[in-house]
């Protein structure tokens, strides 16, 4: 049952059919009624209905104009979506998110990005695409990346090959749990290998006669690269530093590590050898630029978070994707929450993976069992008769009642359980499924 706060009845108030009559014409805003609003899982929707051929190219246009007609707070976020019909538009204000009420603590049965913040269904990236992402410092970029990584960890044919760091924040987790390359050398040796890597299996295809790789020939090989321009630059210094050694007698001419590391992220896929790049400056020009741009043209996928500048959005998710991560409100409400290229214009939530979750990785079988949802699971099926409040939950696992609340939702939805109102209970064996 939802029940609306305050702004959202305000809101509702506002997106009646008299009053959005009486007020958009004096907002220029023509052509456009509205049916009926309601208030939603993901916020307050109206839909709008509207008249003539350029009547939703007009209302794009207008967005801003209906935001300060509502008086909308900066934080709530709108959009205009696809109806059904072409004479149909959804209005959202987006005041609240399926994906605060969901569970979502990432565990190893998970194998996606994350959920639609709208809709609530999960959202994947391949295993073998190579995905660039972008973010402001703090936005969540290497949080965002942990589910996809703790992925590659728990899948049988993938490994979890290098996190080459170059600020070194984050490989402190991963410690353990993967190969990690932080320092100068570390940075360059492992680029280094991932590119002999890949030589050795593009022999090894040719002597098969194979054209792309396959699980019986070995493990995909993911390669993650956290902070791309600490890492450009360690890079470009050392190609600097061997050019400077050319007359050395032992120097031996071959391709600098900037042909490699973009040879990486041009050639691995066939080969199974997969790049996941992630960076703060989502720019391709400049000395502190995040990406160059014959590396950048290697990437299909891209997942944008809080950006600071609509060039850094369009460097992620090219020209014209319609959503404005560069408008994100900054603080702490939309951390670790993005757009993707492919997905339309619904903001994600990525899994959220604590430290201790990242260190779980690193146990015998994963930390199976484990898991905050194993223990959840596990405390319900202890008491499987009774009535289950968050409260309890909370009480019997330590948790926290908002995420006892999540877990139960979560539960709910999956069918394992029923809402009672307020209450939960496991749905009897018999009625399971049906
Ligand atoms: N998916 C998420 N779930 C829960 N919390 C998150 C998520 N993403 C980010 N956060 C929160 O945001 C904080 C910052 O995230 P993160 O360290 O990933 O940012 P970043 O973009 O990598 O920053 P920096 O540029 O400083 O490395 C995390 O410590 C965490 O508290
Ligand atoms: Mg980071």
């Amino acid at each position: 049952v939802l029940v609306a706060t305050e702004e959202e009845l305000r809101l509702l108030g506002l997106l009646t059919p008299d009053e959005w009559a009486t007020k958009a014409p004096k907002r220029n805003i023509r052509n456009v009624t509205l049916n009926k609003a309601e208030l939603t899982e993901s916020g307050v929707v109206a839909t709008l209905l509207l008249e003539g051929a350029d009547a939703l190219e007009d209302l794009e246009r207008k967005h801003r104009s209906i935001r300060v007609m509502l008086d909308v707070l900066d934080e709530h976020l709108t959009d205009l979506a696809p109806g059904g019909r072409a004479s149909k538009v959804l209005f959202a204000v987006r005041t609240r998110y399926i994906t605060d009420e969901l569970d979502m603590l990432w565990h190893p049965d998970i194998t996606t990005l994350g959920r639609d913040t709208v809709t609530g269904e999960e959202v994947d990236i391949p295993r073998n695409e190579r995905l660039l992402v972008g973010g402001a410092s703090g936005s969540g970029k290497s949080w965002s990346t942990r589910a996809l990584m703790a992925r590659a960890v728990v899948h049988p044919d993938e490994k979890l090959a290098c996190f080459i760091d170059g600020k070194g924040e984050e490989a402190t987790v991963w410690r353990g749990v993967c190969p990690c390359a932080v320092e100068h050398e570390e940075i360059i040796d492992a680029i280094e290998e991932a590119h002999a890597e890949m030589l050795r299996r593009r022999d090894l295809l040719a002597a098969e006669n194979l054209s792309v790789w396959n699980a019986s020939l070995g493990p995909r090989l993911l390669y993650v690269i956290d902070e791309g321009q600490a890492v450009l630059q360690a890079v470009e210094l050392e190609d600097k530093i061997r050019k400077s050694r050319r007359g050395d007698e032992d120097y031996e001419p071959d391709k600098t590590v900037m042909q490699k590391l973009v040879e990486l992220s041009s050639q691995g896929r066939s080969r199974d050898v997969i790049l996941m790049w992630m960076t703060q400056n989502p720019l391709r020009s400049g000395s502190d630029r995040g990406i160059t741009s014959a590396i950048r043209a290697n990437f299909d996928y891209g997942l944008c978070l809080r950006v600071n500048t609509p060039e850094n959005t369009e460097t992620v998710l090219n020209a014209g994707s319609g959503v404005e991560p560069h408008n994100l409100p900054k603080g702490t409400r939309f951390r670790g929450h993005a757009y993707l290229n492919v997905h339309g214009r619904n903001l994600l939530r990525t899994w959220t993976v604590t430290d201790d979750m990242v260190r779980l990785l690193g146990y015998p079988n994963h930390g199976r069992g484990m898991w905050p949802r194993d223990v959840a699971l596990k405390t319900l099926h202890g008491q499987p008769d009774a009535l289950w409040t968050p409260d309890l939950l909370a009480s019997h696992t330590g948790c926290g009642r908002v995420q006892a609340n999540r877990f139960l939702r979560t539960f709910s939805r999956e069918g394992l359980m029923v809402a009672d109102g307020d209450k939960f209970r496991f749905v009897p064996q018999s009625e399971e499924g049906r």
